[in-house]
């Protein structure tokens, strides 16, 4: 009886709605009208490569700053990835030449500004707020210019800031590595990190040109330098069989980087990269698919896991491996042809392992398999990963099984222990691991 008295009371409320509820008939001045609305922008922006591209003699920049017809004279600020600037202590004089003699028409808005390089340039909102600030204090408007110089990482903040300040900014790239040259530089995305998450606050920006100059190159750390290489055999991977089948072919020239490999190498990853965005029918990836992402879900995984130790292009080469494997493993691949990507992986230099592959939560969740759920998120809900059914052929696939994952991931490990295990004895090259880390073969 005692318990009854400390029940809450029960609240009763009639159900029969009153007249003041009571919804008045349509009446004309309610219905809908609708129209549609539609257009579409046309997008063109020139790809250069070239050399020397601030000596007097090269057209390439005079070329892409169009002067226009405008009251106030064009300004353009420039940011430099600072470490390109430690290798090239010339590099602001050679540009404030450049503008100062030949092209009268823009003037530089201020000294070129260096920016910290690396992933370090993508961390979260405060750096895209400087950029912000240089911006406004320069007063650069939609008809000037903004223009970077750096890696990808560099060219996604600045062209993350670039593309929202004033609602878009004509933005200039110069990639300064390989993986920028490659692939990042000549695409439409630009993003910064967010709340530990990869490229989470970003957006579909075409830049106004991208200049490619190889002599950028020559002062890039070797692991950087060959971490690019990365891209090259994702595009070859999905696209083209020629290509792999030359990457395969060249991979000891690519490794020393020879110039007339490398320059090719670029030229051509480039170049697929650009047909899959302008004739791949969704250059803004409204769709779920995303071919050039082929090995990325686990690689922006490891990225992360590792507070980006481990570098994107090092990444993407265990991705490659990983998910050619799964391809074998789901029967969508001819078995062997996963071990051949792998040799070309490791004959390039490329890292096969890291143990952030295998790390598993305290409850025995393989972690790993959380880069697929960021995946389905970024995609919209639907997962959609790109696998391979043939060298230089790409098919998609809507799930991945957990246990076949981690039977590629056992299978990549052991891969990666022979071929160091090889290395140590002479018969092959070791995996170029980065040094932050330790290879965890236990
Ligand atoms: N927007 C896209 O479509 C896209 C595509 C692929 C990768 N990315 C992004 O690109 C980034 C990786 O770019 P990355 O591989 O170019 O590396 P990076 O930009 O991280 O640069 C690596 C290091 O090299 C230095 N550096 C750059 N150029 C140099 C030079 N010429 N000489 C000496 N040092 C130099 C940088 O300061 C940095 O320390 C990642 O953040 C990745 O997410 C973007
Ligand atoms: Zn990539």
């Amino acid at each position: 009886m005692n318990d009854m008295k400390k029940l809450p009371k029960i609240l009763t409320f009639d159900a029969t709605p009153s007249s003041a509820f009571i919804r008045p008939a349509p009446t004309p001045q309610h219905e809908i009208h609708s129209r549609t609305q539609s257009f579409s922008v046309n997008y063109e922006y020139r790809v250069v490569f070239t050399r020397d591209l601030f000596s007097p003699a090269n057209a390439s920049l005079r070329e892409a700053l169009e002067v226009s017809e405008h009251s106030r004279r064009q300004r353009c600020l420039v940011f430099i990835d600072a470490d390109v600037l430690k290798q090239r202590g010339t590099l602001g004089y050679e540009i404030a030449r450049y503008f100062r003699e030949e092209v009268p028409g823009v003037e530089l808005a201020c000294a070129p500004l260096a920016i910290e390089g690396g992933e370090a340039a993508k961390a979260g909102l405060s750096r895209l707020e400087q950029i912000y600030h240089r911006i406004l204090e320069h007063g650069i408007d939609r008809h000037s210019y903004v223009l970077a110089i750096g890696g990808g990482a560099v060219l996604d903040a600045v062209g993350m800031a670039a593309a929202t300040a004033h609602r878009g900014i004509r933005h200039i790239r110069i990639p300064t590595t390989v993986l920028s040259q490659n692939d990042s530089g000549v695409g439409v995305k630009t993003a910064v990190n967010f709340a530990g998450s990869k490229n989470f606050a970003g957006c579909f920006a075409p830049p106004w040109a991208v200049l490619n100059d190889f002599d950028f190159l020559a002062t890039l750390p070797p692991p950087v330098r060959r971490s690019g290489l990365s891209e090259a055999v994702k595009v070859a991977l999905i696209r083209d069989r020629d290509f792999f089948l030359w990457i395969e072919a060249n991979a000891a020239e690519l490794k020393r980087f020879e110039p007339e490999a490398e320059e090719y190498m670029i030229r051509r990853s480039a170049e697929l990269h650009m047909t899959q965005i302008a004739h791949g029918g969704d250059p803004f990836e409204r769709g779920s698919a995303r071919p050039l992402d082929f090995g990325h879900w686990s690689a922006h995984k490891l990225e992360t896991f590792t507070q980006y130790c481990v570098s994107h292009g090092d990444a993407v080469a265990m991705g490659i491996a990983l998910d050619a494997r799964y391809s074998v493993l789901t029967g969508l691949l001819a078995p062997g042809e996963e071990s051949r990507i792998v040799s070309v992986l490791n004959s390039l230099g490329l890292p096969l392992w890291h143990p952030g592959l295998a790390r598993h939560s305290k409850n025995g969740n393989l972690e790993l398999l959380r880069g697929l759920e960021e995946f389905r998120e970024h995609l919209g809900g639907k997962l959609t990963i790109t696998l391979l059914c043939a060298l230089g052929k790409g098919i998609e696939i809507n799930e991945m099984r957990p246990d076949l994952v981690a039977d590629a991931i056992g299978w990549l490990k052991r891969q990666a222990h022979a071929y160091s295990l090889a290395s140590e004895q002479g018969q092959g090259q070791v995996p170029g691991q980065p040094d932050c880390i330790d290879r965890g073969w236990a």
